[in-house]
Parts: C-alpha cells; structure tokens; sequence
C-alpha cells in the first residue's frame, strides 16, 4: 500500500568548524537535494549540545553555531521547506535521552567507536587510566543523538559512514523499547550513506578532513581560494605530457562541481597534456565561478544573527510539535503519567 505519510530524513551538523569542500560535496549538497523529494519531509538541526563534548570556548560554539548555519542557507538549504533548528531549543530531546538511557545496555556505549578510539589512544599513550579524558557526555554520544533521531520519528537519517555506527544504536535502542512495551512507540531509523563524500580528496591527495588539515575552506576569498588550490600535491609530469584525471586530485575536485559536458573536456585536456599551473588555473576558476553567489550570501547572513535566531526560532516551533507527541506517547508507555 502507498504511505500517504512523507518519509522524514533527519540530520544533524556538529558545529564545530568552518564548513570546507568535503562538507559541501559530501553532506550539505546531498542533503538539500533530499529536502527537495516531496515523498519527504526535511528536519536538519545543529548539534550544539553535542558539539558541547569537545568544545569548552563558550565564543567558538556560539560562532560555528550561527555560521554553520549559515553557510547551509547559502547553500540551498531553504527554511521554508526544512525544519531547520537548534538542538539545544528542543528541550524534549534531553527528557527522552534520559529514557532511552535507561533501555541502554552499558556494553552497547562500550563498543562505540569514538569512545573505543579514545580507550586505544590512552592504550598506546601508556596512560594507566584507559577512561582518561573521557567525558560522560562523550561516552553517551550516541544516546543523546538516539534521542534526537527517535523523538522525530525519521526514518532516513543522512550522515558519513563515520555515524553509520551511531545510526544503528539509535535503531537497536529503538527496538529494546518497542520489544519491551510490545508496541511501536519509535519508527526504525536507517543510515543513509553518501557513498560520494568518502572519497573527496584534499590538498594532499588523502581524504579531505579537518584533522588532516588539508582542506579548502567553501567561502574563502578568491585570494586564498586560489593559493589553496595551487597548493594541491601534483607529480612530476611535464606541461604535454599525458596525464590520468583518475589519478589527479585536482581533476577528482573538479569533476564533484562541474557539469558532464566540462568533465568531459578537462579529461580530453588531460589526454592532450595540460600543465599542471593550467589544470590548478582551472580548477580555481571553476571554484570561483560556483562559490561566489553563495559565499556573498553567506557573509550577509553571517553578520545578521537576529534573522538566523529567527530562523531557528520557526524551526524549533515546528519540532516540537512532532517531539511533543513523541514524549507524549513514550511517558504513556512507560508508566510516567500526566
Ligand atoms: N554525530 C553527528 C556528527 O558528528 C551529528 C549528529 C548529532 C547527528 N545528532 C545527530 C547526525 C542525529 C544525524 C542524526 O556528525
């Protein structure tokens, strides 16, 4: 039978950094052309609250918050079609992290893999305490974002392959309630995975990251856009000689923002031996060409708070009434009556 509910895709961005190519490519773009499918009804919030895990500068978490936000409005997310929101004014999600807190084997949070990531790294530090540096917050991660997920009631739930992980607890917490009151209180969420952001190279060839600390910043001037992009690792091969686009990074950037038709063309200018300043000059112009309408539309927005808090505003409106009927029917189940 034909569901005549919209599918809801939910999604949320830590802020914690400004937005560079691989975020674009890999999640923003992918992420506003779901917010198009009108068999589904967008919900896309910043994570503040889980930001809050590594990020104690009280002044960074409230700038990445407003710019974050604003470069996925400068980039096609419209808050007329999205529920766009702040995690952290939804005050429904912290009640129902609690619950499914208590549905949570401790094991489970054992097994998640930034936690096990920090346990290796203490391990090979020699630290004698494994949990050193492990906050409560971080080692309950992915309840809170559980929380976030089940208390919308979404269904597809866009990340990295990063998060599949975390996906897939929320799925399992889900399922420990529904088994237990032998109802469906939470739909069943599901990792929706870009396979195309795993493989965004960056200036050095590796995977795009900020870790790695290669990346290209999406509203950097022109100045710096250029600089950075004559800064992509090239070989040794001569202006003339034939060059394989597979193996190049610039062509790989290239090829995620061109059309068909210009993919096509840089690939014969390969086969025909372009230098790589020509390539780079290329590649540059093409970034530019792309980026300068949303980078003017993001440092408008940027300076303008008052107009993102009300976005954020509208946003939050419209969660929590779907958050409020999920409390609702979840206090009902457990036995917390009002
Ligand atoms: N953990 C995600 C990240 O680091 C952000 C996030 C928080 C999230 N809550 C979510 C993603 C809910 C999807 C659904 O990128």
């Amino acid at each position: 039978m034909l569901s005549l509910t919209p599918e809801i895709v939910l999604t949320g961005i830590k802020p914690t950094g400004t937005p560079h190519l691989g975020n674009w490519v890999g999640a923003i773009r992918p992420a506003v052309a779901l917010s198009h499918d009108p068999r589904r009804r967008a919900l896309y919030f910043i994570a503040d609250y889980h930001a809050l895990t590594g990020l104690k500068n009280a002044e960074e978490l409230k700038t990445y918050t407003y710019s974050v936000a604003a470069a996925w409005i400068a980039l096609g997310l419209d808050p007329e079609r999205v529920i766009f929101y702040r995690q952290s004014d939804i005050p429904e999600v912290f009640e129902l992290a609690w619950v499914l807190a208590c549905f949570t084997p401790k094991g489970l949070m054992n097994r998640a893999h930034a936690y096990k990531a920090a346990i290796q790294k203490n391990q090979e530090a020699g630290e004698s305490d494994l949990d050193a540096g492990v906050n409560m917050g971080l080692y309950t991660y992915p309840i809170l974002m559980a929380a976030d997920i089940l208390l919308m009631n979404a269904r597809a739930v866009p990340v990295g392959s990063d998060q599949q992980q975390h996906v897939e607890i929320a799925r399992d917490i889900a399922q420990y309630v529904n088994r237990q009151y032998r109802a469906e209180i939470f739909t069943l969420p599901e990792a929706l995975i870009d396979e195309q952001g795993a493989v965004i190279p960056g200036l050095d060839g590796r995977k795009m990251s900020k870790s790695y600390r290669n990346t290209i910043p999406i509203f950097a001037p022109p100045e710096e856009l250029r600089k950075l992009v004559f800064r992509i690792a090239t070989d040794s091969s001569r202006p003339g000689e034939p060059k394989d686009p597979e193996a190049s990074t610039i062509f790989q950037l290239y090829r995620l923002l061109a059309t068909p038709e210009e993919t096509a063309a840089f690939r014969r200018a390969y086969e025909a031996g372009i230098a790589w300043k020509d390539a780079k000059e290329a590649l540059y112009a093409l970034l530019e060409e792309r980026l300068r309408d949303p980078r003017a539309r993001y440092q408008e927005l940027v300076q303008n708070r008052a107009a993102l808090d009300r976005i954020f505003e509208a946003g939050a409106t419209a969660a929590r009434e779907i958050a409020g009927d999920t409390l609702k029917r979840v206090r009902q189940a457990v036995g917390i009556a009002r």
